[in-house]
């Protein structure tokens, strides 16, 4: 009887343990991964605003040479120069680029590099485009200010 009992037992644990391998497996399905893999929420974060600015000057960014202003304005900084979002001077905008050029070249390349928040606004660092280089942000700045 005891023997009996015992042995009932340890099919019970058995089992349990057998059930208990099966939801893991459940767990290992290919939709619970990619249900635990997709990304957190729907925020909208300054990386996802780089996926979507920096999207048409990827194709270029395959080449090797540094891209031209053109290219990287129309990826990166149009989404803000271009409309004068955010307080952002516009491009070719005059009046709203003179005294911002009248600090110096340098000290432009410095703020579109570094980032820097002023009386118009927050301009982010590289203007979110974390894989522009210093040349290709240089580039963009002279598309935007070249012609005035
Ligand atoms: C999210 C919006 C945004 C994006 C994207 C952006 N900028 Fe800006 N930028 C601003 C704002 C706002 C200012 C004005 C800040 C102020 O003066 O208060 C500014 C100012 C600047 C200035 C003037 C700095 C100064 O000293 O007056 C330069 C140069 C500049 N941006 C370059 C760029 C370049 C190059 C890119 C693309 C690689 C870019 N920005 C992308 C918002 C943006």
């Amino acid at each position: 009887m005891l023997k009996k009992l015992s042995y009932l037992l340890a099919a019970g644990m058995a089992a349990a343990t057998l059930s208990g391998a099966v939801f893991a497996a459940d767990e290992m399905s290919t939709e619970a991964i990619a249900e635990r893999i997709a990304p957190v929420g729907q925020v909208y974060t300054a990386k996802d605003l780089e996926g979507i600015a920096t999207a048409a000057a990827a194709p270029a960014a395959a080449s090797s040479g540094p891209r031209d202003g053109e290219t990287v304005f129309k990826g990166a900084c149009f989404a803000c120069h271009d409309t004068g979002a955010a307080g952002a001077p516009k491009r070719g905008d005059k009046a709203a680029w003179e005294p911002r050029i009248a600090q110096g070249f340098e000290t432009l390349r410095k703020h579109a590099i570094e980032g820097f928040t002023g009386k118009a606004g927050m301009m982010p660092a590289r203007g979110t485009c974390a894989a522009c280089s210093d040349e290709e942000i240089e580039n963009a700045i002279h598309y935007m200010i070249d012609k005035l």
